[in-house]
């Protein structure tokens, strides 16, 4: 049962190994109880914390003491309200200038494995509904919040978050996140969290990639395998912002919504706000636990849940902006005749692309390049077995650009400032419903003319002058409404075209989140295609999302002195992908792509579908399995030897402790508990008689 009232207002929220409980406690606040393990009897469950009085925050035995008590006690969301200096979640401005808001409970309503909360202010004509959902299987719970003015006047929203998380009060918790910037996303960093606020955000109008919307929180002892972790991300691909708090009583809140800072929302009469969903969940199993718990419930939710994803090439990284026909058929030939399975055209084939200065906007085969348009080509990649794919950016324009020209107002900008360009582009303002229709309509024909299989879609700039003129709209709405025409866009061409595979990019990793892996199937990570940077940045975005989002390519960047082997063993640990000049490879390396591409389809079930379960991650050795059900894969890598004689040891986790299984490489079947129990030793670097890049792909096989 995933949820049931404890009594008339406390309402359990069970998965299979987790209880969220929350309710009104005597003072009639919504307040947090319980998150963690599911536990034995409904007895167990602590009765819901009240305020207890200090001075500054209430007042014991007066009638304030109620606007006061939100500070101290863990309120499920908490507004900006009476004596109260915590984090809110939700921060207003009514009509009349007051800037105070009380909700109060008006009714609950559980039903299956949701839970609906009804707010109402005291006074003024505002509703906040609280969704809860329950995740079972994921061990996951999703909250998100609807705002509805139900008077004759607006009401400004200031700050409207999705959730407020509470851990168990006591430990000093340590927050993880992941930080990075481009060429280098993902990385992940810990501290320890004291009294105060630790910050993170977006500011940039994409979700970027100096941080990532997502967080977990332990006591300092998790490890990858095992130990207490509470974790969860926000479901948007814009400004965001996180907030851990620890107030000095010790009590560790997490925030996590719609970024407010250059923020407002005009919430007009009878309208309605959705914020994003943000999912959260807890674990006993450590880091790895965390994020098993995610990909199972990202994978069920990608646009093409059930499709082994393919095996594609990339031109960028070898004809760059000089993409044409017949650079583009060789490519194709060679990609064929190694096992590729897509063929992707990226940045360059349009209406006055010859470099990143011109073109953004006309999403037309340029006439020089493609002279007879894409249609000779596709047909030639359809012909050699391939699917055909294409790059583009419909979010940019390029001041030297058609659609520029005609329409320079469509562009994000302050009409007395300079509008800044970051690689030559300005932003289209999709928080117009004319500039998402023109989209649709363009992108509609460019899909209906062709038979185009895969769309990368681009996204290459950050934010600047966020101005929306002439907008009838509170112009501060533009970093939300931005966001929702993209979706707008891109679920409208989903519907249309629901054989696309998509494919989310933001100069690499700078636009990943959970709600891009609505509309996109997979994820460009990184722009850095060298494979030792890979091996952190994968491993931090797996962190979060399933190696079936993960595209990886084999190139040819900073490859020396790196082995075919060790480049294709990286990218094997994702969805597998190439973008190097496979012209200019020699016949043993082709061979040699020819085996690894082989070897891939033949795990590619166990890497997109299976359990990952980190062996090792480490400064200079890193192991990965993939397991699925009965088999399974391992990936080891050794950068560079430390230490010579330090022997590479890896535990194998995920198996069924009385089945047996092979190891390849290893002589005789054990059972599950016996590879889990004792570790045994790599055998990296020994076949190549070199140590340093070195790497191994092992099967694993119940018997
Ligand atoms: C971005 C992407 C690259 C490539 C270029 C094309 O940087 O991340 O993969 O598509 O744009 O301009």
């Amino acid at each position: 049962m995933p949820l049931h009232p404890l009594d008339s207002d406390r309402w359990l929220l069970t998965t299979d190994h987790t209880a969220y409980l929350l309710g009104l406690n005597a003072d009639g606040r919504l307040v947090h109880g319980y998150w963690g393990p599911r536990l034995p009897y409904d007895d167990d469950y602590p009765a819901l914390p009240t305020y207890s009085h200090y001075p500054f925050n209430s007042d014991a035995a007066d009638e304030y003491a109620f606007t006061g008590a939100g500070h101290l006690v863990p309120e499920e969301y908490p507004t900006y309200e009476g004596v109260k200096y915590t984090e809110p979640c939700l921060k207003t401005a009514f009509a009349d200038g007051v800037r105070d808001t009380v909700l109060h409970f008006q009714r609950a309503a559980p039903d299956g494995e949701r839970l609906t909360i009804y707010l109402a202010e005291a006074v003024y004509p505002l509703r906040v509904t609280l969704h809860y959902r329950a995740h079972s299987a994921h061990d996951l719970i999703e909250r998100w919040a609807t705002l509805e003015n139900t008077g004759d006047t607006p009401i400004t929203l200031e700050r409207v978050w999705s959730a407020m998380w509470h851990v168990p009060a006591g430990p000093r918790y340590r927050l993880s996140h992941l930080h990075g910037r481009w060429k280098n996303e993902f990385q992940r960093a810990q501290e320890t969290l004291h009294p105060g606020i630790k910050r993170l955000e977006s500011r940039r109008l994409t979700t970027s990639s100096s941080h990532s919307p997502w967080f977990a929180l332990d006591e300092g002892q998790a490890t990858e395998t095992g130990g207490a972790v509470w974790f969860g991300l926000l479901a948007w691909s814009g400004n965001w912002a996180l907030s851990a708090e620890v107030t000095e009583f010790y009590r560790t809140q997490l925030g996590i919504g719609l970024n407010d800072w250059d923020f407002a929302w005009r919430l007009d009469p009878g309208e309605t706000l959705t914020t994003p969903a943000s999912l959260a969940g807890y674990t006993a199993a450590g880091f790895g636990g965390a994020a098993r718990a995610l990909h199972g419930y990202i994978r069920e939710h990608l646009p093409h849940p059930e499709h082994p994803r393919k095996v594609l090439y990339n031109s960028w990284e070898v004809t760059g902006f000089d993409v044409n026909e017949a650079n583009q058929r060789a490519l194709a030939d060679q990609a064929a005749a190694l096992g590729v399975e897509c063929f992707v055209m990226d940045d360059g084939w349009f209406h006055g692309r010859h470099s990143d200065r011109a073109g953004l906007g006309d999403w037309w085969p340029d006439a020089g390049k493609f002279p007879h348009g894409l249609a000779p080509l596709i047909e030639h990649v359809n012909g050699l077995g391939m699917d055909f794919g294409l790059w583009i950016e419909p979010e940019m324009v390029n001041p030297d650009s058609d659609l520029y020209r005609a329409h320079p107002d469509w562009a994000i900008h302050f009409p007395t400032r300079e509008r800044t360009t970051s690689r030559h582009q300005l932003i289209l303002n999709l928080a117009r419903q004319d500039v998402q229709d023109y989209l649709i309509d363009l992108l509609d024909k460019l899909l209906s003319a062709h038979p185009i299989a895969f769309i990368k879609w681009d996204m290459n700039r950050n934010a600047s002058q966020p101005g929306w003129p002439d907008t009838e709209r509170e112009p501060r709405e533009l970093w939300a409404r931005y966001v929702l025409g993209v979706y707008r866009v891109w679920g409208t061409l989903r519907e249309r075209h629901p054989g696309v595979i998509w494919q989310g990019c933001s100069g690499g990793g700078g636009r990943t989140d959970a709600g891009i892996l609505r509309h996109a199937d997979q994820i460009w990570i990184s722009d850095n295609t060298a494979a030792p940077g890979r091996l952190a940045i994968q491993a931090g975005y797996s962190q979060m999302f399933p190696a079936c989002t993960m595209e990886a390519w084999v190139t040819d960047m900073g490859h020396e002195p790196l082995s075919l082997d060790f480049r294709f063993h990286v990218s094997m640990c994702g969805v597998l992908g190439l973008g190097g000049d496979i012209r200019a490879w020699d016949e043993a390396e082709r061979d040699a792509a020819r085996a690894h591409i082989t070897t891939y389809k033949q795990i590619r079930p166990l890497v997109q579908f299976g359990e990952q379960y980190w062996l090792a991650k480490g400064d200079y050795f890193w192991a990965v399995q993939y397991q699925h059900g009965g088999q399974g894969v391992v990936f080891a890598f050794l950068t560079h030897r430390i230490d010579p004689v330090e022997p590479l040891r890896a535990r194998l986790q995920g198996l069924d402790p009385t089945a047996r299984y092979t190891l390849e490489g290893f002589d005789g079947a054990r059972s599950g508990a016996a590879w889990m129990s004792g570790a045994v030793q790599l055998p990296l670097g020994e076949p190549q008689g070199k140590t340093n890049f070195s790497s191994l792909l092992l099967r694993l096989t119940q018997v």
